[in-house]
């Protein structure tokens, strides 16, 4: 392809829509950052600026870019075999292989593999196979679904309607089938509590949805062990484990979703029961399983689920075309052996526990509220004042304007309204971590100041 100018670049995009945008705002000049080349922990932009690829593209690019492990065993198993399904009677060697090696890593009992193309795919397949298990269980009724405030779980209509609602309002998500419970969210739910007090609100909070739906309508409870997207919002301690408990003895089945937080993010292959002491009926995962260099996502089903929907006379009347891609399925088995190979899950112990402790400092900043999340999944939230967790308005878009300050600094980062999220390669050394507390230091400050903070 002949290497374009910017100017180029952007006179074509005007025809690309891109997500989660205001479609609107980027039709200003200045407004698109076009991204031409990746290398490890770094992306260069059109202008030919490098920089730090401080959200990890989408908190997906976890053994860094340019990996040639992966683009070699992608192109190898094109030349083999380009594609074929998993429709039927069908099936291939990459898609078999990565199956047995993903049910080898989750939990216990989660040993089935069903493979999409995206998050919010694997987490329509989630509720598709739970309703298709509870008909064969010959209770159709069971398929109301408890998820939370703050959820984001993915952009298809099923999956936005166990988002927040705040993500789908007016556009009527699957209308009446999901019920949120109240955020895990200390910080601004319930401030002046101990972690153990609001817990006991949110163990009360799923038994009273409970009692008032009826646990005989209610076929799963949907949960990011962090909440990501609707700010990186960390539970009190144990809620998982709690949450657990509390489903289990109401036969309601819990579905983690580990979208974001698996393949090392959290210094685990999965979070659930590694750092969460939680193993839950399915999980869902997407992002890391390939680093970002295909689209591929699992969902992870226990016996249990499996053995109903795999019994005489139940027809499995759900697929995708590229279920099971051949390449995504290669660069899943490439991906994975070199997270192996290399210990990421085991460096990020260390790494992203130096990265989170770094930001936790940035706390000492007076326009910074909160920082919240865990190894390489954090998120900054800045407040108009400190002491009284005054919030800024939404449209001040103060996480914008440190984003661009730190773009202009050489780092990117991603803004939500009001707050900053990180979550960057998983292959940064400790002089790189430095370099990314430094500069959100400098951003945050002077935005800070600008402001008159
Ligand atoms: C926790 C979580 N679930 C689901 C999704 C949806 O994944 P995708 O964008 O691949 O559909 C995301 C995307 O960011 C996510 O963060």
């Amino acid at each position: 392809m002949n290497k374009l100018t910017t100017d180029e670049i952007l006179t074509k995009d005007s025809h690309l829509i891109q997500s989660f945008a205001n479609l609107h705002a980027l039709k200003q000049d200045d407004a698109r950052t076009a991204i031409v080349a990746a290398e490890g922990a770094y992306v260069t932009d059109s202008e030919g600026n490098r920089l730090i690829d401080g959200i990890g593209g989408l908190w997906c690019v976890n053994v860094g870019h340019g990996r040639h492990e992966i683009i070699d065993a992608i192109t190898q198993q094109l030349n083999t075999l380009d594609y074929y399904s998993t429709f039927y009677n069908f099936t291939h060697p990459a898609a078999a292989q990565l199956a047995e090696k993903v049910a080898s890593l989750a939990p216990g009992h989660l040993n089935n593999v069903y493979f999409g193309n995206s998050g919010s795919v694997a987490n329509d397949t989630a509720v598709r196979m739970l309703h298709h298990y509870n008909n064969l269980k010959g209770r159709p009724q069971k398929k109301q679904i408890l998820s939370r405030m703050g959820a984001y779980h993915g952009s298809t209509h099923m999956a936005m309607a166990l988002t927040t609602p705040a993500y789908a309002e007016g556009w009527g998500a699957v209308e009446g089938l999901v019920h949120h419970l109240k955020a895990p969210h200390k910080y601004r739910e319930a401030p002046e509590m101990t972690d153990a007090e609001f817990l006991a609100v949110l163990e009360q909070d799923m038994l009273d949805a409970i009692a008032r739906i009826g646990a005989e309508n209610i076929c799963a409870f949907f949960a990011e062990p962090i909440q990501g997207a609707g700010g990186v919002i960390t539970a009190p301690p144990g809620y998982h484990k709690r949450m657990r408990e509390i489903t289990r003895a109401h036969d309601i089945m819990y579905v983690a979703d580990e979208v974001v937080t698996a393949w090392g993010r959290l210094g685990h292959m999965f979070a659930s029961e590694d750092a969460y002491d939680c193993v839950p009926d399915i999980i869902t995962t997407a992002k890391g399983l390939t680093s970002g260099y295909q689209p591929l996502s699992a969902t992870i089903i226990s016996d249990e689920i499996y053995d109903v929907i795999s019994g005489p006379d139940a027809m499995f009347l759900h697929g995708m075309t590229y279920s099971g891609h051949p390449a995504a399925a290669a660069a899943g088995l490439a991906n994975i052996a070199i997270l192996e190979s290399e210990d990421i899950p085991g460096r990020v112990q260390t790494t992203g526990k130096l990265f989170e402790g770094l930001l936790r400092g940035l706390e000492d900043v007076d326009m910074v509220g909160e920082v919240r999340g865990s190894h390489f999944m954090m998120g900054i939230e800045f407040v108009k004042n400190k002491d009284t967790r005054e919030e800024f308005p939404a449209d001040a878009m103060v996480g914008s304007l440190v984003a661009k300050e730190a773009q202009k600094r050489g780092l990117i980062a991603r803004a939500l309204g009001n707050i900053l999220i990180l979550s960057p390669t998983l292959i940064m050394d400790d002089a790189m971590i430095h370099q990314i507390e430094a500069t959100l230091r400098e951003s945050i400050g002077k935005v800070s100041a600008d402001l008159g903070i």
